[in-house]
């Protein structure tokens, strides 16, 4: 290996964000059936964990309001880790009733957004978490949280690495095993990656830091190189690269998870991910809505497919 690519990891666990931060997008509302065998088809790909809903207020967030009846209708015989997005006590209950074993916590490293997004202050999300993890307390139930806006807010603009830092490490310390610093609306550069990777991991384990990439500005890619340069194996992707938070004007689609797993396998890193059948997956899925998904390798296979 060259120099410049000697140090990266053997292999990176790719956590699929789809049927949550990308249908959550959408305007259509998916049957659930639909969103199953989605679920199903990216399990048998070999995803080893999906994000697959989320337990917040239907009105805010309608095309994921049919979370309980989605997580039933799940398949059982898959080594896939099925999670789901969560924001208060209230969406941690919901969520237990309906089985789920994995949540994710959000907040955000800019007020604004935060208000915008989950209606409370920064501090006051933090407290809400308090009541999930003194809910859970001594349960195996893993906890990852989200940092939105964690490179520049679409409101307040510039954000400090070191406050991104500092949170993530209150976020850490307060339970959360893995910590999903997030580019909410996708003004991250490489170089911005390095300043607040390199911070956090100086007050929370690299293990524990996953991240989270939308690819408005096409420089995702770039960005996971960076962060496998120093060290992180957790990326999030969403199939066909849908994505973007409603309450985030300007966001748009996640990093494609065939891209990313492309990228990887070309670096030859290890996924466990068989990216055919991803890509088998997402094709069939797109079938399901008016325009194509914006991912780069589903327009290849999407041309080689009708040549
Ligand atoms: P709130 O209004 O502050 O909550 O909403 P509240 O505690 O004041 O309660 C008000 C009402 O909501 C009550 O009902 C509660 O029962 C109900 P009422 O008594 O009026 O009938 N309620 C709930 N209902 C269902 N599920 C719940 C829940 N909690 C309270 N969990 C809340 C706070 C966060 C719930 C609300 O603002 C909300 O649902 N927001 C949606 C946030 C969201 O889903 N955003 C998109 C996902 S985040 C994202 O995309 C970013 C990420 O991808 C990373 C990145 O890219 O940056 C993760
Ligand atoms: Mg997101």
């Amino acid at each position: 290996m060259t120099k410049l690519f000697g140090c990266l990891p053997g292999r990176v666990r790719v956590v699929e964000v789809g049927p949550r931060d990308g249908l959550q997008n959408q305007e259509q509302i998916v049957p659930v059936e639909t969103k199953a065998e989605w679920v199903a088809r990216l399990a048998r790909a070999g995803l080893p964990e999906i994000e697959v809903t989320s337990f917040v207020h239907p009105k805010w967030v309608p095309q994921l309001a049919d979370a309980p009846a989605l997580f039933a209708m799940l398949p059982r015989d898959t080594p896939a880790l099925f999670s789901a997005l969560v924001p208060n006590r209230k969406g941690l209950d919901l969520a237990l009733a309906s089985g789920v074993r994995r949540i994710a916590l959000f907040t955000a490293a800019s007020e604004t957004f935060a208000q915008k997004n989950i209606n409370c202050s920064i501090e006051e999300s933090f407290d809400r978490f308090r009541e999930v993890f003194d809910a859970i307390a001594g349960s195996d139930v893993h906890v990852r949280a989200y940092l939105s806006t964690a490179f520049g807010c679409p409101y307040e603009g510039a954000v400090e690495p070191r406050r991104v830092a500092e949170l993530s490490r209150r976020l850490f310390e307060a339970g959360a095993r893995e910590i999903a610093i997030s580019d909410t609306t996708g003004v991250a550069s490489p170089a911005g990656v390095e300043e607040v990777v390199e911070q956090a991991a100086a007050l929370i384990p690299r293990a524990a830091i996953a991240l989270h990439f939308h690819d408005t500005r096409g420089l995702a890619a770039a960005n996971v190189l960076v962060g496998l340069q120093l060290g992180i194996t957790t990326f999030d992707a969403s199939g066909g690269g849908l994505g973007g938070c409603p309450f985030a004007p300007g966001a748009a689609g996640n990093l494609a998870t065939e891209d990313l797993v492309h990228l990887l396998h070309a670096l030859g890193i290890e996924t466990g991910i068989d990216l055919n059948a991803v890509v088998g997956a997402n094709l069939w899925f797109e079938t399901h809505f008016a325009a194509p998904f914006p991912g780069r390798v589903l327009a290849v296979h999407r041309r080689n497919r009708r040549a």
